[in-house]
């Protein structure tokens, strides 16, 4: 984890049009361009190419289609079609039956009820066609509303679903205890989010140890855990956790974002253990592309040393 200075300096640039206009020209342009190292294309033939790529790698994948904090009716209506739209590629092209999603991209930001039905126009695609849908989590201010959504589905019957915690938040313990006590599947990240000490750690040691005491709990008390991280310490804390309790292998999974430490991802399926990559792909790159860079400012140096390569 980088500092919050750094943080704060590409959130702000993350919400820039002009760098975004200036992103979408040149970071997708070619097979080479930067943004490729961290979001699989823009397209769904794009995507579903890595999911085949990853499953003859042995690792499976989830799908993200790109897009957040819509701000109409109809841009949310437009990614729900959209997202049915990769649930029926998906099932075609035979790959892994895994998607995830942001509630802000099917409305939420709109009114709930608009982002509620949405939620259950994809799922009522997904269930019967045997796919598991990943609530992704969001900044602190939707957290409430994602998990009171998430229970609200749960209740009515919808089990192929879950939903991600954020190590670095305060009130995670409570939640995590809350969805194991429903059976529910979790996604336990350290979060991607800048948040206010009020709500969040904004010490890596706290974050960290937090999310050992959390992957504890997940593999105690919970259903099939995913652990998110590409930190080999946190890695190495659930590696001991699930040997002190006599895991299998099989009974949680380890995720990493595509593009993100290859060498660890092929590793950790060397070794036996399910493994996931998280693959986001479409047009709205540049939010999730400007959060991967200030997670750690090298890939800065990535992205300009490509850029001088594009220029020539
Ligand atoms: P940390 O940031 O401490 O990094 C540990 C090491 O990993 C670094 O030293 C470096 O080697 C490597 N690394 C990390 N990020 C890198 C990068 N961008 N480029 C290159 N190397 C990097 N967040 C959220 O808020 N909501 C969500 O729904 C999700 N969903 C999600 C799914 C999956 C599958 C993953 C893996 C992650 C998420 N995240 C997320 C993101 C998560 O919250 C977090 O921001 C990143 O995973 C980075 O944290 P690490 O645990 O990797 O540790």
């Amino acid at each position: 984890m980088v500092s919050a200075v750094v943080r704060a300096a590409f959130t702000t640039m993350a919400r820039s049009d002009l760098l975004k206009r200036l992103a979408s020209r040149y970071g997708m342009r070619q097979p080479a361009s930067f943004a490729r190292r961290f979001v699989a294309g823009e397209s769904v033939d794009e995507a579903l190419a890595a999911a085949r790529e990853l499953r003859a790698s042995g690792m499976m994948s989830t799908l993200d289609l790109l897009g957040e904090s819509v701000t109409s009716a109809h841009e949310a209506r437009t990614a729900t079609r959209d997202y049915i739209s990769l649930l029926e590629a998906i099932a075609a092209a035979d790959v892994d039956r895994n998607i995830s999603l942001k509630l802000t991209q099917l409305g939420l930001d709109v009114d709930r009820a608009t982002c509620f039905d949405n939620l259950r126009r994809v799922l009522d695609v997904a269930k019967p066609a045997g796919f598991f849908v990943r609530i992704d989590m969001e900044s602190s201010e939707y957290v409430e509303q994602t998990l009171d959504i998430f229970s609200t589905v749960w209740g009515i019957g919808y089990r192929d679903v879950g939903v991600v915690i954020q190590s670095c938040l305060r009130r995670s313990d409570a939640d995590v205890r809350r969805l194991n006590a429903l059976g529910a599947r979790v996604r336990l990240v350290k979060g991607a989010y800048r948040e206010p000490r009020r709500v969040a750690f904004t010490d890596k040691r706290e974050v960290d140890a937090a999310f050992v005491e959390l992957t504890r709990r997940l593999l105690a008390g919970g259903t099939y855990p995913a652990i998110a991280t590409h930190d080999p310490a946190m890695i190495a804390a659930t590696e001991t956790v699930a040997r002190e309790r006599g895991l299998a292998r099989d009974r949680f999974e380890f995720q990493m974002l595509y593009g993100v430490r290859r060498d660890l991802q092929a590793a950790l399926t060397a070794e036996g253990y399910p493994f996931r990559v998280y693959v986001p792909f479409g047009r709205e790159w540049f939010p999730y592309f400007m959060r991967r860079l200030g997670e750690r400012p090298a890939n800065v140096g990535f992205v300009l040393r490509a850029l001088v390569r594009e220029g020539r």
